[in-house]
């Protein structure tokens, strides 16, 4: 396999809507196909699951472990364990992370949190539900599963996830600092959507050296993503964004936009979608290929 596909299928200028609606309806298909057995599990756990996991969502982290496996040469039969475990592991923490002990959020994907649609701790419980089983479909993933979990468990963990978000609590209240969010941002989000591109390389049997260079490109995509959301809930608004904006200024969060203010936040997050396209360009994903445009769809998105 070539280090660096400078031409590969992917380059022409595929429309990304088109590929992200059919990157949609993959996943859900293979979501449906991981979670086959809910009619086996206690009823209103597989309610609560299937409430967080198939209300919309714009599964941008399957689709660029889909995107990442097919630019180096893999198949959509490759990347079905991982997009689809990246998703669960998504999907939990928004559920755990609009708590009361949390965010307080009430709506999540243009629908109530689970935690209003159920209670408290039907969504801690669904939340555990989808964690667990999203390492469980990885380890059939065949010879690789095991590579590819413990990638995961780093971006999901104590280094990553779940430590970006214990970090982003201990901010709340405090003069933020943009070294401090930048630190937030890395390990809850960053990681995350770094390792779905990671394990999109992987999967295909990318070489390390390849699959370390493609997870720098997601970090910075990660970050870049993360600027623009606290950018939109400052912004947005509730219809378009499927969750209520303002949540952090009500929780006295440590964003980008408390640390720069609007205009400082667009502009780092602008500075960050320059270096993830010159980071993808390195790899060789020369514009107009999805990879590049998906860059762009991350700074510019409303939602
Ligand atoms: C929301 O992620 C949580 C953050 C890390 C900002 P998304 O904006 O990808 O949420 P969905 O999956 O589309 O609902
Ligand atoms: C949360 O960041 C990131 C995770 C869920 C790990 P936010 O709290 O800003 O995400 P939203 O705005 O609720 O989606
Ligand atoms: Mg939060
Ligand atoms: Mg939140
Ligand atoms: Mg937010």
């Amino acid at each position: 396999m070539p280090r660096i596909r400078a031409s590969s299928p992917l380059q022409e200028p595929a429309h990304l809507d088109a590929w992200l609606a059919d990157s949609r309806a993959w996943i859900e298909g293979r979501l449906e196909e991981q979670l086959a057995d809910a009619h086996e599990w206690p009823p209103t756990l597989a309610a609560a699951v299937r409430h967080a996991l198939f209300g919309g969502g714009k599964r941008l982290r399957p689709a660029l472990v889909r995107l990442m496996c097919r630019e180096h040469g893999g198949d959509d039969g490759q990347a079905a364990a991982s997009a689809g475990a990246v998703e669960m592991i998504h999907t939990y923490s928004l559920v755990h992370d609009d708590l009361p002990c949390m965010d307080d959020d009430d709506l999540r994907r243009g629908r109530p949190t689970v935690h209003r649609q159920f209670d408290e701790a039907t969504a801690v419980l669904a939340g555990d539900a989808l964690l667990t089983r999203a390492f469980g479909v990885l380890a059939q993933a065949g010879a690789d599963g095991a590579r590819q979990a413990a990638s995961l468990a780093r971006a999901a963990g104590p280094a990553g996830l779940v430590g970006g978000q214990v970090l982003d609590l201990a901010l709340a209240g405090s003069e933020a600092r943009a070294e401090a969010v930048r630190a937030v941002h890395e390990g809850k989000t960053a990681a995350l959507i770094a390792v779905s591109a990671e394990l999109g390389a992987m999967a295909a049997g990318a070489e390390n050296e390849r699959c370390a260079a493609v997870r720098a490109f997601g970090v910075t995509l990660g970050l870049c993503f993360q600027a623009i959301d606290d950018v939109l809930d400052v912004t947005g608004d509730a219809a378009t964004l499927g969750k209520t904006p303002g949540t952090d200024a009500r929780h006295d969060r440590g964003t980008l936009v408390a640390a720069l203010g609007l205009e400082g936040a667009r502009g780092e997050a602008a500075r960050l979608g320059q270096l993830a396209s010159d980071q993808g360009r390195e790899l060789g994903f020369a514009p107009p290929s999805l990879p590049m445009q998906l860059v762009a769809r991350v700074l510019e998105r409303d939602r």
